[in-house]
């Protein structure tokens, strides 16, 4: 590591994250006074057992976050992002707070799907900055914050929907560091280095995919498709990558589609169709 704690200098090559750090500050809220959590849900007995399976996925993924960014802290050189990923770890707090609330309101937090587990702890286990970045705030991060959208959009209930608006600001400012931040570290990634990340892209985005889909019936009952769900991420991520300018070890949108379609497909012909259920209640299609 070449930081040096010592230095007399002030750090100011990175005005943007500069910008993102007073963001991150005037976004600063508190789940327990910022949400009503005394309002009832307003889902039904297997509409709230759906929506919890689906929340558990996303709850484990905050408590990766919670771990990844706190890690990211000591492995990054620059002042400002450091600024910027202390700010993620008490968000990401917040997060696991939020949604431990909101797991047992709707049924219980269920056990973490094996797809889930996988990748979680590859980007907790790792030591390259590079691969968490990448996997953590690029892919899960935006996946995640597409899923929140969906929910947001098919979801009437009031109090779900304010936890998802919260915890979904604050989601956006985590892919923001990854647009900023990632050029700077990969423009360092070898060629070794960069073929290894393009092995574990592959890797994770197949075990989101799958997890994901082990989820499409509970997707299903509250209307929502969650195929289409991974398309709009997939779009989403090469969007933020399109910003980033650099794509040293980013596969391209494009062949991520193709990965996650084609497995889809296999899944589709050998399990079954399967379509969001048409009266849910919930659903707004
Ligand atoms: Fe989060
Ligand atoms: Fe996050």
């Amino acid at each position: 590591m070449s930081y040096d704690l010592f230095r007399a200098e002030i750090d100011d090559g990175f005005p943007r994250l500069e910008r993102l750090f007073e963001q991150a500050k005037q976004d600063f809220w508190n789940d327990s006074t910022a949400i009503d959590w005394s309002q009832p849900l307003t889902l039904g007995p297997d509409e709230r057992r759906a929506m919890a399976k689906i929340l558990s996925l996303i709850y484990y993924g905050e408590r990766a976050a919670l771990e990844v960014s706190a890690q990211l802290v000591p492995l990054v050189d620059d002042e400002q992002a450091k600024f910027v990923l202390a700010c993620q770890v008490i968000e990401e707090a917040k997060h696991v707070s939020a949604f431990r609330r909101l797991l047992k309101k709707l049924d219980d937090i269920h056990p973490a799907n094996p797809w889930v587990r996988r990748v979680l702890t590859d980007l907790v286990e790792t030591k390259h900055a590079s691969y968490k970045l990448v996997g953590m705030q690029l892919i899960v991060e935006n996946i995640a914050n597409q899923l929140f959208h969906i929910i947001h959009d098919h979801v009437e209930d009031p109090l779900i929907r304010k936890v998802l608006e919260y915890v979904g600001r604050d989601e956006k400012k985590h892919t923001g560091l990854a647009v900023l931040y990632l050029p700077k570290i990969l423009k360092k990634v070898g060629f070794v280095e960069s073929h290894m990340l393009w092995a574990k892209q592959i890797y994770w985005t197949f075990c989101v995919s799958q997890a994901i889909w082990d989820h499409r019936r509970e997707a299903a009952a509250l209307g929502i498709d969650i195929q289409q769900g991974l398309r709009k991420g997939i779009a989403a991520q090469d969007h933020l990558v399109e910003q980033m300018g650099i794509r040293r070890g980013i596969f391209k949108s494009k062949t991520l589609e193709g990965i996650v379609l084609k497995m889809y497909d296999r899944d589709r012909k050998k399990r079954g169709s399967w379509t969001p259920h048409p009266s849910g209640t919930s659903s707004r299609s």
